[in-house]
C-alpha cells in the first residue's frame, strides 16, 4: 500500500470540538485510500523504513476535506436560456412549468440525445465541480422519465464514477414530472416507475430514491407509494420539499426514515420537528433560491435550534441552477441564507457525506477515506468569504492526488 505523507498545512479537520477542527503546521499521513493518522507536523510518529514514503510539502496550504455535492441533475441535454429571459420578463418558474417547459423541455432534449453526447456533457460537468475541489458527487435521474431513460442517465452517472478520479453516488429520481405521454394519470405513471425501479435497483443503478413533491410535481400520497417501493428495496429516500409550498413532504419524508430533505424554502414548524426528530439531514440549495428569485428563506435559525444537520449543495441542473461551482454555494449559504462560513463549509462536507449515508468521508480523521483538497488560502473563512474565485491547487481523492 503506497504510504505518502503530506506536510506543512493548516488543516480543517472539522473533527472534535475546536472551531472549524484547526490543526496549524499539521501533517496527514495516507495508506492506500485512508488517512492513517493525521495531527501536529511536530509530532510525527517516526516512521518506519524500509516502507517507501512519498513526502509532499504544502508550505502552508489550507487543506480541508474534500468537499461533497450531496445533490445534482448533472446528466441532461439541452439549455434554458429562453426560460431565464421569460423569468426575467416576469413569468415564474411554476408557470413556465405548467405551460409544459420547465423539466419537461429538458427531459425532451435529454431523450434525443445519444448515450455518448449525455456523458461528454455531463462528464465537462463533472470536470468543473471537481477542479472546485469536489470529490463525492450525488448524480439523480429525473429527466427521462421512462424505465429505459432513466437507465441511460443512472448509467452514465456509474460510469463517470468509473472514469473520473471522484466518487459518484446515484439517486432514482424518476417522480420529478410527470412525462407528457400520461398527462391526467399521474398515479398509473408512479405505479411504473415503482416498477422500473425494481428492474434499475437489480442493475445495480439505485443508491437512494427521490421525489418531487410540490404543486408542480407530485401529491405526498405518490411520493409515499414512491418511499414504499423504495424501502420494499432496503434503499434510503430523499425528498425535494417544501420549495414553493409546504405540501408535509418533509414529514412524510421523516417518518421514512430519510437520509435529507432538500431545498425547504416553505419549511413549517411541524417539519423542521420532524426531521429533527428522524435525524435527516436539511439540505439547503442557494443556487435555486437565488436563481429562481425566491424571497422565503428557508428556516435556518428553527433548523439549528432544532439540532437539524444543514448541508449546502449546488442543485446543479438547466433550469433553476445551472452553477458548477460548490464554493460559490458557500458564499451563498452565508449572504443570502444566513449560515456562518464554518455552516456552510459543514455543509458542504460532513453533513453533506450524511445526507448520502456515506460515514467513511466528510472530515479529516485517521480511518476516514483520504479525500482532501488543499486550497491557495490562510484561513478556510476565506472559501465562503470570497466570491467568483477558484482556489484550489490540488484534490486527493482516496489517497489519490489527481493530475
Ligand atoms: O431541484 N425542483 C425540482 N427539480 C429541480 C429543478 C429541475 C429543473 O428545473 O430542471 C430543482 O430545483
Ligand atoms: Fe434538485
Amino acid at each position: 500500500m503506497t504510504r505518502q505523507l503530506w506536510r506543512h498545512a493548516t488543516l480543517a479537520t472539522l473533527d472534535g470540538a475546536a472551531p472549524w477542527g484547526l490543526v496549524d503546521d499539521g501533517a496527514i499521513i495516507t495508506e492506500g485510500s485512508c488517512i492513517a493518522w493525521l495531527g501536529k507536523d511536530s509530532a510525527l510518529p517516526a516512521v518506519a523504513p524500509p516502507q517507501p514514503v512519498i513526502e509532499h510539502d504544502l508550505g502552508g496550504a489550507l487543506v480541508t476535506p474534500g468537499l461533497i455535492d450531496c445533490h445534482t441533475h448533472l446528466v441532461y441535454a439541452g439549455s434554458r436560456w429562453r426560460e431565464f429571459e421569460q423569468r426575467l420578463q416576469g413569468a415564474s418558474y411554476e408557470e413556465i412549468a405548467r405551460a409544459g417547459g420547465g423539466i419537461r423541455a429538458t427531459v425532451a432534449a435529454t431523450r434525443a440525445a445519444s448515450d455518448e453526447a449525455l456523458l461528454a456533457a455531463a462528464r465537462q460537468r463533472a470536470c468543473a465541480l471537481m477542479a472546485d475541489g469536489v470529490t463525492t458527487l450525488e448524480i439523480k435521474s429525473g429527466y427521462g422519465l421512462t424505465g429505459s431513460d432513466e437507465a441511460r442517465l443512472l448509467r452514465v452517472a456509474r460510469r463517470l464514477g468509473r472514469e473520473l478520479a471522484l466518487e459518484v453516488c446515484t439517486t432514482y429520481l424518476a417522480a420529478h414530472a410527470l412525462p407528457p405521454e400520461y398527462e391526467g394519470r399521474a398515479d398509473a405513471y408512479i405505479d411504473a416507475a415503482c416498477a422500473w425501479l425494481v428492474d434499475l435497483h437489480r442493475e445495480g443503478l439505485v443508491d437512494a430514491v427521490d421525489a418531487f413533491c410540490d404543486r408542480i410535481g407530485f401529491t405526498p400520497a405518490q411520493t409515499r407509494r414512491m418511499f414504499a417501493a423504495a424501502a420494499a428495496l432496503g434503499l434510503p429516500v430523499r425528498l425535494h420539499a417544501e420549495q414553493f409550498s409546504d405540501q408535509g413532504g418533509a414529514a412524510l419524508a421523516a417518518s421514512f426514515g430519510a437520509l435529507s430533505c432538500d431545498h425547504l424554502e416553505h419549511l413549517g414548524a411541524a417539519g423542521v420537528a420532524a426531521l429533527a426528530r428522524a435525524g435527516t439531514v436539511a439540505v439547503l440549495l442557494p443556487g435555486a433560491f437565488y436563481f429562481l428569485g425566491e424571497t422565503q428563506r428557508p428556516p435556518v435559525a428553527a433548523l439549528r435550534a432544532a439540532g437539524v444537520p444543514i448541508a449546502i449543495a449546488t442543485d446543479h441542473n438547466p433550469g433553476s441552477s445551472p452553477t458548477l461551482s460548490l464554493v460559490l454555494m458557500l458564499n451563498m449559504a452565508c449572504t443570502l441564507l444566513g449560515l456562518t462560513p464554518e455552516e456552510a463549509l459543514r455543509g458542504a462536507t460532513m453533513n453533506a457525506a450524511r445526507a448520502l449515508g456515506q460515514g467513511d468521508r466528510g472530515r479529516l480523521a485517521a480511518g476516514l477515506r483520504a479525500d482532501f483538497a488543499v486550497w491557495d488560502l490562510e484561513h478556510p473563512a476565506e472559501l465562503a468569504c470570497r466570491f467568483g474565485h477558484r482556489p484550489c491547487r490540488r484534490v486527493v481523492c482516496g489517497g489519490r492526488e489527481r493530475p
